[in-house]
């Protein structure tokens, strides 16, 4: 394409995506995709039911990313991203995931509490053209959770590419709740990911060390795939489950007209009541169910700040404190049209939800310390000669490239970190390292004592299976699900890059 022709192009897109979003000049849509204002995608729901299996089928694909020809993709049994897989507490299901990529994968069932022979960790492997089949059991509280691989030292580049579906795990209760649970209408998935793009509008994964440092962000935002979708919903109060599925970018979410919404779902289930906050940082991997009031008809855009905790600052590299919060104009994700045609079936807020108690941090049987480390064993010297460079490989050379750690050791699949009892809780101390690091365990929830110095705030006082870690938090973590030693379950930080660099331990539960 010339330079002149794309130019106006992108222009006349940036115009009208502004206009179509109503919010601030300054703000700068990412629709140079040319895709417009496209449809909020609606992954295909299954409904899984007791003994009656289940098929995903990891492979390659091609996929219209925006108005320009298909690209080469990867999905779980569509051409990018998955299916929506909705199971019910108390069954249990056969699944029958398929490897049809040319490479080793595994499929981690992120936030579902099983043994860890079906969790799909790195010891999980299937080869290509292999099929996995673990029965899972549900016998958790019900939540949004969310499935993707987790081959060792490849975690990052699969996710990009494609390969990341939502699960709900549902007791059949949100009619007595009064919540929305009418999927695809006023209950909505919503899978928020970041990507670049190459001039022919192919995905990009090229991280440079200093991507690799800092976790890779894109300069496009996407929702459930699509750029700029709108979304038609019934003029009333319309469930939003929030998953960040992105490599490494937190989304700091707010409306443009700054209406305010209502947290009523943590990771790994409900809050007590529903939270009202104009603003949400959502961390990677982590889940939120937000519910927002439509009945006004009016046209709405969720959108996000800049990443607050992105990168190292200079200050950081040096040891020398955090960067300051990022400011700058909110880029829109995704908006929203409400239709009178379409039928509102919840138009009032739920009352009570959940009834947890407060953490009983006398329950605890251990204290531990983890620290998470991204530049182990490189002198400043080493970051900054490499730090325009490009990393060879893809991040596929994965025995070369452990330079993270925690706790001054990079992972190992050879090595048993730390052994929790089977049935008790242990508190896990957090401390991160240089930047702020999203914090998560397999085949655990956990509730947060204290993050930062500070109580958790209202909507992260449920059960959870990720922290974002700025400096130092404690959390009661309950060991329910067992992981003999040749087997671990995995703790990590859930940017990905960290992940895939040793920035991993595991552990067994027995
Ligand atoms: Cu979302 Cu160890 O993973
Ligand atoms: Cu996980
Ligand atoms: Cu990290």
């Amino acid at each position: 394409m010339p330079p002149a022709r794309s130019l106006t192009r992108r222009r006349m897109l940036e115009l009208s995506g502004a206009a179509a979003v109503g919010i601030a000049s300054g703000a700068r849509p990412r629709l140079a995709r040319g895709a417009g204002s496209p449809p909020l995608p609606v992954p295909t729901l299954i409904e899984a039911r007791s003994g009656e299996p289940v098929t995903l089928t990891l492979q390659k694909s091609r996929h219209r990313f925006g108005a320009g020809a298909a690209v080469p993709s990867t999905g779980i049994s569509a051409s990018h991203l998955g299916p929506v897989v909705r199971v019910r507490t108390g069954d249990t299901v056969p699944f029958r995931v398929e490897n049809r990529l040319d490479e080793e994968t595994t499929l981690h069932w992120h936030g579902l509490l099983v043994p860890s022979e079906f969790d799909g960790g790195p010891h999980n492997t299937i080869a290509p053209g292999a099929v996995w089949t673990p029965e899972i059991a549900l016998r958790q509280p019900p939540a949004t959770t969310w499935f993707h691989p987790h081959p060792h030292g490849n975690t990052a580049r699969q996710v990009y590419g494609g390969l990341a579906g939502m699960m709900i795990v549902s007791d059949g209760g949100d009619q007595d709740r009064g919540l929305p649970r009418t999927y695809g209408l006023d209950d909505l998935p919503l899978v928020l990911q970041d990507k670049r793009f190459a001039r022919d509008g192919a995905l990009r994964y090229e991280p440079t060390m200093m991507d690799l440092m800092h976790g890779f962000r894109g300069d496009t935002l996407l929702v459930n795939g699509a750029i700029g979708p709108v979304a038609r919903v019934p003029a009333g109060v319309v469930r939003l489950r929030l998953l960040n599925a992105a490599n490494a970018r937190n989304f700091d979410l707010r409306f443009a007209d700054r209406r305010p919404f209502f947290v009523v779902a943590g990771d790994a289930g409900y809050l007590n009541e529903p939270v009202e906050l104009r603003r949400l940082v959502i961390a990677p991997a982590e889940r939120y169910e937000i519910l927002v009031d439509f009945s006004d008809g009016r046209p709405a855009v969720l959108a996000t700040g800049p990443d607050p905790h992105e990168g190292m600052g200079p200050g950081m590299m040096m040891g020398m404190g955090r960067g300051p919060d990022r400011v700058g104009p909110a880029e829109p994700l995704v908006s929203f049209a409400p239709d009178p045609a379409l039928a509102a079936a919840v138009t009032r807020l739920p009352r009570q939800l959940g009834r947890l108690a407060s953490p009983d941090v006398n329950s605890a049987v251990a204290w531990r310390t983890f620290v998470l480390n991204p530049m182990m064993g490189m002198g400043m010297a080493g970051i900054h000669g490499m730090g325009g460079g490009r990393v060879q490989g893809g991040g596929h050379d994965h025995a070369a490239a452990q330079m993270m750690g925690i706790n001054g050791r990079p992972f190992s699949m050879n090595r048993v970190d730390v052994t929790a009892r089977l049935g008790t809780s242990e508190i896990w101390e957090i401390v991160s390292d240089a930047m702020a690091h999203p914090f998560h365990l397999h085949g655990a929830s956990f509730r947060i004592l204290g993050n930062s110095g500070r109580k958790p705030p209202a909507e992260q006082a449920g059960w959870k299976d990720v922290i974002l870690v700025e400096d130092q938090a404690e959390i009661l973590v309950r060991f329910d699900h067992p992981a003999p030693p040749r087997m671990p379950f995995m703790y990590h930080c859930h940017i990905l890059e960290h992940e895939d660099h040793g920035m991993m331990g595991q552990f067994a539960v027995v």
